[in-house]
Protein backbone atom coordinates (compact mmCIF):
# COMPACT_ATOMS: atom_id res chain seq x y z
CA UNK A 1 0.00 0.00 0.00
CA UNK A 2 1.35 3.60 -0.94
CA UNK A 3 2.16 5.54 2.00
CA UNK A 4 -0.29 8.79 2.38
CA UNK A 5 1.71 11.55 1.21
CA UNK A 6 1.93 14.47 3.39
CA UNK A 7 2.02 17.79 2.39
CA UNK A 8 2.44 21.45 3.42
CA UNK A 9 -0.10 23.88 2.49
CA UNK A 10 0.84 27.91 3.67
CA UNK A 11 -2.51 29.09 5.24
CA UNK A 12 -1.83 32.88 4.16
CA UNK A 13 -1.08 32.08 0.26
CA UNK A 14 -2.32 28.29 -0.42
CA UNK A 15 1.42 27.64 -1.94
CA UNK A 16 2.44 24.27 -1.53
CA UNK A 17 5.39 22.79 -0.24
CA UNK A 18 6.66 18.94 0.19
CA UNK A 19 8.69 20.01 3.84
CA UNK A 20 7.97 22.07 6.81
CA UNK A 21 9.99 25.21 6.79
CA UNK A 22 9.24 28.33 8.73
CA UNK A 23 8.81 30.59 6.12
CA UNK A 24 6.84 30.53 3.11
CA UNK A 25 8.42 30.55 -0.10
CA UNK A 26 5.85 32.01 -2.36
CA UNK A 27 4.67 34.81 -0.22
CA UNK A 28 7.12 35.12 2.96
CA UNK A 29 4.51 34.44 5.42
CA UNK A 30 6.19 33.17 8.86
CA UNK A 31 4.82 30.15 10.53
CA UNK A 32 2.12 29.60 7.94
CA UNK A 33 2.24 26.26 6.36
CA UNK A 34 0.04 23.16 8.03
CA UNK A 35 0.36 19.64 7.28
CA UNK A 36 -2.37 18.10 5.08
CA UNK A 37 -2.73 15.14 3.24
CA UNK A 38 -2.07 15.24 -0.51
CA UNK A 39 -5.25 13.48 -1.18
CA UNK A 40 -7.36 16.62 -2.94
CA UNK A 41 -6.30 15.72 -6.30
CA UNK A 42 -7.92 12.16 -6.32
CA UNK A 43 -11.33 13.38 -4.51
CA UNK A 44 -11.12 16.15 -7.20
CA UNK A 45 -11.61 13.37 -10.04
CA UNK A 46 -13.81 11.01 -8.05
CA UNK A 47 -16.40 14.05 -7.58
CA UNK A 48 -15.85 14.83 -11.14
CA UNK A 49 -17.91 11.71 -12.29
CA UNK A 50 -20.54 13.09 -13.72
CA UNK A 51 -21.62 13.52 -17.76
CA UNK A 52 -19.36 14.32 -20.11
CA UNK A 53 -20.06 17.83 -21.56
CA UNK A 54 -21.14 18.46 -24.65
CA UNK A 55 -19.78 20.96 -27.50
CA UNK A 56 -21.19 24.15 -27.59
CA UNK A 57 -21.91 27.51 -29.72
CA UNK A 58 -21.52 30.17 -27.74
CA UNK A 59 -23.96 32.16 -29.44
CA UNK A 60 -26.71 29.66 -29.09
CA UNK A 61 -26.03 30.30 -25.53
CA UNK A 62 -28.70 32.47 -23.28
CA UNK A 63 -27.68 36.18 -22.78
CA UNK A 64 -26.29 36.19 -19.89
CA UNK A 65 -28.72 39.21 -18.75
CA UNK A 66 -31.38 36.99 -18.25
CA UNK A 67 -29.29 34.59 -15.79
CA UNK A 68 -29.13 37.93 -13.21
CA UNK A 69 -31.39 38.73 -10.52
CA UNK A 70 -31.87 42.13 -8.90
CA UNK A 71 -31.58 42.05 -5.49
CA UNK A 72 -33.49 45.37 -4.95
CA UNK A 73 -30.29 46.78 -3.25
CA UNK A 74 -28.83 49.33 -5.48
CA UNK A 75 -25.65 49.06 -3.71
CA UNK A 76 -25.26 45.49 -3.50
CA UNK A 77 -26.79 45.29 -7.47
CA UNK A 78 -23.86 48.31 -8.34
CA UNK A 79 -20.88 45.99 -6.29
CA UNK A 80 -22.05 42.68 -8.27
CA UNK A 81 -22.15 44.23 -11.17
CA UNK A 82 -26.13 44.15 -11.62
CA UNK A 83 -27.17 41.44 -9.96
CA UNK A 84 -27.24 37.60 -8.70
CA UNK A 85 -25.70 35.70 -11.47
CA UNK A 86 -27.32 31.87 -11.76
CA UNK A 87 -24.43 29.63 -10.81
CA UNK A 88 -22.34 32.26 -9.72
CA UNK A 89 -20.11 32.08 -6.46
CA UNK A 90 -19.89 34.93 -4.62
CA UNK A 91 -17.47 34.89 -1.44
CA UNK A 92 -17.87 38.10 1.04
CA UNK A 93 -15.15 38.83 3.78
CA UNK A 94 -14.95 41.48 6.39
CA UNK A 95 -14.38 41.34 10.34
CA UNK A 96 -16.04 39.68 12.57
CA UNK A 97 -19.34 42.11 13.59
CA UNK A 98 -18.76 44.36 10.26
CA UNK A 99 -22.58 43.11 9.14
CA UNK A 100 -22.16 40.32 6.74
CA UNK A 101 -25.03 38.32 7.80
CA UNK A 102 -27.19 40.93 8.09
CA UNK A 103 -26.77 42.47 4.86
CA UNK A 104 -27.51 38.93 3.60
CA UNK A 105 -30.18 38.17 5.70
CA UNK A 106 -31.76 41.69 4.49
CA UNK A 107 -30.45 40.71 0.50
CA UNK A 108 -31.94 36.96 1.23
CA UNK A 109 -35.36 38.59 1.99
CA UNK A 110 -35.63 40.69 -0.63
CA UNK A 111 -35.11 38.08 -3.76
CA UNK A 112 -36.60 35.45 -1.57
CA UNK A 113 -39.45 35.67 -4.58
CA UNK A 114 -37.42 35.55 -7.47
CA UNK A 115 -34.89 33.47 -6.01
CA UNK A 116 -36.16 30.47 -2.93
CA UNK A 117 -33.07 30.77 -0.37
CA UNK A 118 -31.35 27.64 2.01
CA UNK A 119 -29.49 29.63 4.32
CA UNK A 120 -27.20 27.46 6.17
CA UNK A 121 -25.98 28.42 9.30
CA UNK A 122 -22.34 27.38 10.98
CA UNK A 123 -21.90 29.76 13.35
CA UNK A 124 -25.55 31.11 14.41
CA UNK A 125 -28.35 28.82 16.29
CA UNK A 126 -31.64 29.26 14.10
CA UNK A 127 -33.00 31.18 16.71
CA UNK A 128 -30.66 34.02 16.66
CA UNK A 129 -30.86 33.80 12.27
CA UNK A 130 -34.58 34.04 13.80
CA UNK A 131 -34.23 36.74 16.27
CA UNK A 132 -32.25 38.81 13.59
CA UNK A 133 -34.64 38.41 10.95
CA UNK A 134 -37.67 39.65 13.06
CA UNK A 135 -35.10 42.96 13.99
CA UNK A 136 -34.64 43.68 10.33
CA UNK A 137 -38.35 42.69 9.89
CA UNK A 138 -38.05 40.51 7.70
CA UNK A 139 -38.95 37.43 9.63
CA UNK A 140 -42.24 36.80 7.69
CA UNK A 141 -40.05 35.85 4.59
CA UNK A 142 -40.27 32.12 4.28
CA UNK A 143 -36.37 31.57 3.75
CA UNK A 144 -35.69 27.86 4.45
CA UNK A 145 -32.49 27.69 7.29
CA UNK A 146 -29.92 24.92 8.17
CA UNK A 147 -27.84 24.70 10.48
CA UNK A 148 -25.30 21.92 9.56
CA UNK A 149 -21.53 22.16 8.98
CA UNK A 150 -20.92 19.26 7.05
CA UNK A 151 -20.24 19.88 3.17
CA UNK A 152 -21.67 17.05 1.99
CA UNK A 153 -24.99 16.81 4.12
CA UNK A 154 -25.65 20.53 3.03
CA UNK A 155 -25.59 19.49 -1.12
CA UNK A 156 -27.50 16.52 0.00
CA UNK A 157 -30.39 18.68 1.39
CA UNK A 158 -29.85 21.54 -1.32
CA UNK A 159 -30.29 18.86 -3.86
CA UNK A 160 -33.71 17.93 -2.53
CA UNK A 161 -34.60 21.55 -1.76
CA UNK A 162 -33.23 22.95 -5.13
CA UNK A 163 -32.88 26.55 -3.95
CA UNK A 164 -32.18 29.37 -6.57
CA UNK A 165 -29.77 30.89 -3.79
CA UNK A 166 -27.21 28.75 -1.21
CA UNK A 167 -25.94 31.19 1.29
CA UNK A 168 -22.83 29.44 3.92
CA UNK A 169 -22.64 31.21 6.89
CA UNK A 170 -19.46 31.41 7.24
CA UNK A 171 -17.23 28.69 5.30
CA UNK A 172 -14.63 28.78 7.75
CA UNK A 173 -17.22 26.63 9.85
CA UNK A 174 -17.91 24.16 6.87
CA UNK A 175 -15.90 20.76 6.78
CA UNK A 176 -16.15 17.52 4.22
CA UNK A 177 -15.65 14.42 5.49
CA UNK A 178 -13.31 13.19 2.85
CA UNK A 179 -10.39 14.69 4.95
CA UNK A 180 -9.25 14.60 8.73
CA UNK A 181 -7.94 18.16 9.45
CA UNK A 182 -10.33 20.20 11.42
CA UNK A 183 -12.98 22.92 10.22
CA UNK A 184 -11.37 26.23 9.26
CA UNK A 185 -7.82 24.84 7.92
CA UNK A 186 -6.52 25.67 4.42
CA UNK A 187 -7.27 22.28 3.02
CA UNK A 188 -11.00 21.88 4.45
CA UNK A 189 -11.99 25.49 2.70
CA UNK A 190 -10.40 24.40 -0.16
CA UNK A 191 -11.96 21.54 -0.25
CA UNK A 192 -15.85 22.10 0.91
CA UNK A 193 -15.27 25.28 -1.20
CA UNK A 194 -14.40 23.12 -4.55
CA UNK A 195 -17.36 21.05 -3.98
CA UNK A 196 -19.76 24.09 -3.72
CA UNK A 197 -18.34 25.65 -6.60
CA UNK A 198 -18.59 22.32 -8.26
CA UNK A 199 -22.46 22.07 -6.90
CA UNK A 200 -23.04 25.58 -8.16
CA UNK A 201 -21.72 25.47 -11.96
CA UNK A 202 -23.49 21.60 -12.25
CA UNK A 203 -27.34 22.97 -10.59
CA UNK A 204 -27.17 27.09 -11.56
CA UNK A 205 -27.56 27.50 -8.26
CA UNK A 206 -26.03 30.81 -7.08
CA UNK A 207 -23.79 30.61 -3.82
CA UNK A 208 -22.56 33.41 -1.51
CA UNK A 209 -20.04 32.48 0.71
CA UNK A 210 -18.99 34.39 4.08
CA UNK A 211 -15.78 34.54 4.95
CA UNK A 212 -13.84 35.62 7.93
CA UNK A 213 -10.71 37.91 7.05
CA UNK A 214 -7.94 37.69 9.31
CA UNK A 215 -5.80 40.33 11.34
CA UNK A 216 -3.47 41.40 8.12
CA UNK A 217 -6.96 42.52 6.23
CA UNK A 218 -7.00 38.92 3.71
CA UNK A 219 -10.00 36.34 4.24
CA UNK A 220 -8.89 33.97 6.57
CA UNK A 221 -6.85 31.09 5.50
CA UNK A 222 -6.00 30.79 0.99
CA UNK A 223 -6.21 33.99 -0.77
CA UNK A 224 -7.04 30.15 -2.99
CA UNK A 225 -10.30 30.88 -2.20
CA UNK A 226 -10.73 33.93 -4.24
CA UNK A 227 -9.19 32.23 -7.56
CA UNK A 228 -11.86 29.69 -7.41
CA UNK A 229 -15.06 32.14 -6.67
CA UNK A 230 -16.55 33.96 -9.33
CA UNK A 231 -16.97 37.47 -7.22
CA UNK A 232 -15.30 38.83 -4.34
CA UNK A 233 -16.35 41.53 -1.87
CA UNK A 234 -15.04 43.05 0.94
CA UNK A 235 -16.32 44.92 3.82
CA UNK A 236 -14.33 47.77 5.08
CA UNK A 237 -15.14 50.45 7.38
CA UNK A 238 -13.92 52.35 10.47
CA UNK A 239 -14.14 50.56 13.82
CA UNK A 240 -17.13 51.67 15.60
CA UNK A 241 -18.00 53.67 12.43
CA UNK A 242 -21.68 54.49 11.40
CA UNK A 243 -20.82 53.62 7.71
CA UNK A 244 -19.57 49.99 5.91
CA UNK A 245 -18.36 50.11 2.81
CA UNK A 246 -18.88 47.07 0.30
CA UNK A 247 -16.21 46.22 -2.25
CA UNK A 248 -15.76 44.70 -5.16
CA UNK A 249 -12.27 43.26 -5.66
CA UNK A 250 -12.80 40.56 -8.03
CA UNK A 251 -15.77 40.15 -10.56
CA UNK A 252 -15.87 37.99 -13.10
CA UNK A 253 -19.40 39.28 -13.80
CA UNK A 254 -18.96 43.15 -13.63
CA UNK A 255 -16.53 45.92 -12.53
CA UNK A 256 -13.55 45.26 -10.38
CA UNK A 257 -13.30 48.16 -7.48
CA UNK A 258 -17.20 49.32 -7.55
CA UNK A 259 -17.63 50.37 -4.06
CA UNK A 260 -21.31 49.73 -2.07
CA UNK A 261 -22.13 52.18 0.66
CA UNK A 262 -24.34 51.30 3.95
CA UNK A 263 -25.09 52.78 6.98
CA UNK A 264 -25.46 50.63 9.84
CA UNK A 265 -29.01 51.30 11.75
CA UNK A 266 -30.85 49.89 14.29
CA UNK A 267 -33.11 48.36 11.61
CA UNK A 268 -30.10 47.15 9.66
CA UNK A 269 -28.02 48.52 6.69
CA UNK A 270 -29.55 51.06 4.76
CA UNK A 271 -28.18 52.16 1.38
CA UNK A 272 -26.57 55.89 1.16
CA UNK A 273 -27.06 56.44 -2.39
CA UNK A 274 -24.86 59.76 -2.63
CA UNK A 275 -21.78 58.81 -0.44
CA UNK A 276 -19.40 60.94 -2.37
CA UNK A 277 -19.08 63.17 0.87
CA UNK A 278 -19.78 61.00 3.94
CA UNK A 279 -16.29 60.69 5.28
CA UNK A 280 -15.64 64.24 5.21
CA UNK A 281 -16.21 66.76 8.57
CA UNK A 282 -15.47 70.03 7.46
CA UNK A 283 -13.03 71.43 10.50
CA UNK A 284 -13.83 74.77 11.20
CA UNK A 285 -10.36 76.24 11.21
CA UNK A 286 -7.93 74.84 9.07
CA UNK A 287 -5.54 72.27 10.64
CA UNK A 288 -2.55 71.16 9.88
CA UNK A 289 -1.55 67.23 8.52
CA UNK A 290 -5.20 67.22 7.00
CA UNK A 291 -5.74 66.99 3.06
CA UNK A 292 -9.17 66.39 1.27
CA UNK A 293 -8.51 64.27 -1.91
CA UNK A 294 -10.79 62.76 -4.47
CA UNK A 295 -10.27 59.10 -5.12
CA UNK A 296 -12.67 57.58 -7.86
CA UNK A 297 -13.69 53.92 -7.01
CA UNK A 298 -15.66 52.37 -9.68
CA UNK A 299 -17.48 54.05 -11.50
CA UNK A 300 -18.15 56.96 -9.18
CA UNK A 301 -15.54 59.74 -7.29
CA UNK A 302 -15.87 59.98 -3.42
CA UNK A 303 -14.03 62.83 -1.46
CA UNK A 304 -11.75 61.53 1.45
CA UNK A 305 -9.53 62.93 4.23
CA UNK A 306 -5.87 61.98 4.62
CA UNK A 307 -3.97 63.08 8.05
CA UNK A 308 -0.58 62.52 8.22
CA UNK A 309 1.33 63.57 11.25
CA UNK A 310 5.59 64.18 11.27
CA UNK A 311 6.80 63.57 14.86
CA UNK A 312 10.77 63.97 16.17
CA UNK A 313 11.58 60.26 16.44
CA UNK A 314 13.30 59.01 19.33
CA UNK A 315 14.02 55.57 17.60
CA UNK A 316 17.11 54.56 15.83
CA UNK A 317 14.99 53.56 12.85
CA UNK A 318 12.07 56.33 12.46
CA UNK A 319 8.69 54.68 11.88
CA UNK A 320 6.40 54.47 9.19
CA UNK A 321 2.85 53.55 10.05
CA UNK A 322 -0.13 53.74 7.39
CA UNK A 323 -3.48 52.97 8.24
CA UNK A 324 -6.04 52.65 5.00
CA UNK A 325 -2.74 53.06 2.57
CA UNK A 326 0.48 50.86 1.07
CA UNK A 327 3.00 51.45 3.54
CA UNK A 328 5.63 51.19 0.89
CA UNK A 329 3.63 53.39 -1.64
CA UNK A 330 4.69 56.01 1.45
CA UNK A 331 8.01 55.02 1.56
CA UNK A 332 8.29 55.84 -1.61
CA UNK A 333 6.26 59.71 -1.35
CA UNK A 334 8.97 60.39 1.17
CA UNK A 335 12.18 59.38 -0.55
CA UNK A 336 10.76 61.04 -3.47
CA UNK A 337 10.56 64.24 -1.33
CA UNK A 338 13.74 63.77 0.02
CA UNK A 339 15.41 63.48 -3.75
CA UNK A 340 13.27 65.99 -5.90
CA UNK A 341 12.04 68.53 -2.50
CA UNK A 342 15.31 68.90 -0.67
CA UNK A 343 12.70 67.53 2.48
CA UNK A 344 14.08 64.85 4.81
CA UNK A 345 12.79 63.15 7.11
CA UNK A 346 15.14 60.96 8.13
CA UNK A 347 14.50 61.52 11.95
CA UNK A 348 10.92 61.76 11.98
CA UNK A 349 8.04 59.16 12.90
CA UNK A 350 5.66 59.70 9.55
CA UNK A 351 1.88 58.48 10.55
CA UNK A 352 -0.79 58.99 7.64
CA UNK A 353 -4.19 57.98 8.52
CA UNK A 354 -6.87 57.89 5.61
CA UNK A 355 -10.22 58.91 7.55
CA UNK A 356 -13.17 56.84 8.02
CA UNK A 357 -11.69 53.15 7.89
CA UNK A 358 -11.77 53.26 4.03
CA UNK A 359 -8.49 51.91 2.05
CA UNK A 360 -7.05 53.89 -0.79
CA UNK A 361 -5.52 52.23 -3.81
CA UNK A 362 -5.06 54.35 -6.16
CA UNK A 363 -2.00 56.83 -6.89
CA UNK A 364 -3.93 59.57 -7.30
CA UNK A 365 -3.81 60.11 -4.16
CA UNK A 366 -0.30 60.31 -4.19
CA UNK A 367 0.03 64.86 -3.71
CA UNK A 368 -2.46 64.35 -1.18
CA UNK A 369 -0.37 62.42 1.03
CA UNK A 370 2.94 64.09 0.37
CA UNK A 371 1.18 67.46 1.01
CA UNK A 372 -0.56 65.96 4.22
CA UNK A 373 3.33 65.02 5.46
CA UNK A 374 4.50 67.98 4.37
CA UNK A 375 1.98 70.00 6.08
CA UNK A 376 2.43 68.28 9.43
CA UNK A 377 6.46 68.54 9.06
CA UNK A 378 5.97 72.36 8.50
CA UNK A 379 3.41 72.90 10.57
CA UNK A 380 1.19 74.86 8.00
CA UNK A 381 -2.20 74.29 6.85
CA UNK A 382 -3.66 73.88 3.36
CA UNK A 383 -6.66 75.46 4.08
CA UNK A 384 -10.48 73.18 4.54
CA UNK A 385 -11.33 74.36 1.44
CA UNK A 386 -8.84 73.11 -0.47
CA UNK A 387 -8.72 69.35 -2.97
CA UNK A 388 -5.66 67.69 -3.94
CA UNK A 389 -5.29 65.35 -5.71
CA UNK A 390 -2.57 63.62 -8.89
CA UNK A 391 -0.31 60.91 -9.00
CA UNK A 392 3.70 61.37 -8.32
CA UNK A 393 6.40 59.52 -10.80
CA UNK A 394 9.61 58.69 -9.03
CA UNK A 395 11.18 61.70 -11.19
CA UNK A 396 10.01 64.39 -8.92
CA UNK A 397 7.04 64.59 -12.40
CA UNK A 398 3.08 65.19 -11.72
CA UNK A 399 1.43 62.77 -13.68
CA UNK A 400 -2.20 62.93 -14.60
CA UNK A 401 -4.91 60.79 -13.26
CA UNK A 402 -7.88 59.56 -15.24
CA UNK A 403 -11.49 61.02 -14.92
CA UNK A 404 -9.45 64.25 -13.55
CA UNK A 405 -12.42 66.57 -14.71
CA UNK A 406 -15.01 64.69 -13.06
CA UNK A 407 -13.16 65.20 -9.44
CA UNK A 408 -13.19 69.00 -9.97
CA UNK A 409 -16.71 68.45 -10.78
CA UNK A 410 -17.47 66.82 -7.68
CA UNK A 411 -15.35 69.35 -5.81
CA UNK A 412 -17.13 72.28 -6.76
CA UNK A 413 -20.33 70.70 -5.76
CA UNK A 414 -19.34 70.28 -2.46
CA UNK A 415 -18.04 73.83 -1.98
CA UNK A 416 -14.38 73.87 -2.55
CA UNK A 417 -12.75 76.49 -3.69
CA UNK A 418 -9.29 75.76 -4.46
CA UNK A 419 -7.99 72.44 -6.35
CA UNK A 420 -3.85 71.46 -6.53
CA UNK A 421 -4.05 68.92 -9.42
CA UNK A 422 -1.61 67.69 -12.26
CA UNK A 423 -1.12 70.27 -15.17
CA UNK A 424 -2.28 67.83 -17.88
CA UNK A 425 -5.78 67.21 -15.75
CA UNK A 426 -6.58 71.22 -15.73
CA UNK A 427 -9.67 71.34 -17.54
CA UNK A 428 -8.66 73.23 -21.12
CA UNK A 429 -11.42 75.00 -22.36
CA UNK A 430 -13.60 75.85 -19.88
CA UNK A 431 -13.32 77.16 -16.42
CA UNK A 432 -14.98 75.45 -13.96
CA UNK A 433 -17.26 77.94 -11.50
CA UNK A 434 -16.12 78.73 -8.27
CA UNK A 435 -13.09 76.48 -8.34
CA UNK A 436 -9.77 77.92 -8.77
CA UNK A 437 -7.86 74.80 -10.21
CA UNK A 438 -3.82 75.40 -9.84
CA UNK A 439 -2.07 72.98 -12.46
CA UNK A 440 1.55 71.78 -11.17
CA UNK A 441 4.20 70.12 -13.39
CA UNK A 442 7.18 69.00 -10.83
CA UNK A 443 6.30 67.73 -7.27
CA UNK A 444 8.88 71.14 -6.02
CA UNK A 445 6.18 73.42 -6.87
CA UNK A 446 3.98 71.74 -4.42
CA UNK A 447 6.61 72.52 -1.66
CA UNK A 448 6.07 76.62 -2.34
CA UNK A 449 1.90 76.03 -1.97
CA UNK A 450 2.37 75.64 1.76
P1 LIG B 1 -23.43 40.75 11.89
O1 LIG B 1 -24.18 40.80 10.63
O2 LIG B 1 -23.80 39.70 12.89
O3 LIG B 1 -21.87 40.69 11.64
P2 LIG B 1 -21.00 39.54 10.96
O4 LIG B 1 -21.91 38.52 10.40
O5 LIG B 1 -20.21 40.28 9.92
O6 LIG B 1 -20.10 39.02 12.02
O7 LIG B 1 -23.56 42.20 12.52
C1 LIG B 1 -23.47 42.37 13.86
C2 LIG B 1 -23.35 43.83 14.20
O8 LIG B 1 -24.30 44.65 13.58
C3 LIG B 1 -23.57 43.96 15.67
O9 LIG B 1 -22.47 44.70 16.19
C4 LIG B 1 -24.84 44.66 15.82
C5 LIG B 1 -25.04 45.38 14.53
N1 LIG B 1 -26.43 45.46 14.10
C6 LIG B 1 -27.07 46.68 14.10
O10 LIG B 1 -26.50 47.70 14.47
N2 LIG B 1 -28.37 46.74 13.67
C7 LIG B 1 -29.06 45.65 13.26
O11 LIG B 1 -30.24 45.76 12.88
C8 LIG B 1 -28.39 44.40 13.28
C9 LIG B 1 -29.10 43.16 12.85
C10 LIG B 1 -27.09 44.34 13.69
MG1 LIG C 1 -22.12 36.55 11.10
Amino acid sequence: MAKPKTLFVCNACGAQSPKWVGQCADCGAWNTLEETQATTAVTHRSGYAGEASALRRLTELESAEELRTSTGLREVDRVLGGGIVRGGVTLIGGDPGIGKSTLLLQLVARVHDALPTLYVAGEESLQQIHLRAQRLGVADVPITALAETCVERIMAQAEQARPGLLVIDSIQTIFTETLQSAAGSVSQLRESTAQLVRYAKRTGTAVLLIGHVTKEGAIAGPRVLEHMVDTVLYFESDVGGRYRVVRAVKNRFGAANELGVFAMTDGGLKEVSHPSAIFLSRHEAPMTGSVITCIREGTRPMLLEVQALVDESPLQNPRRVTVGMDQNRLAMLLAILHRHGGVAMFNQDVFVNVVGGMRIGETASDLSVLLAVLSSFRNQPLGADTLVFGELGLAGEVRPVPNGEERLNEAAKHGFRRAIVPYANQPRHRTIEGLEVIGLRRMSEALDLL
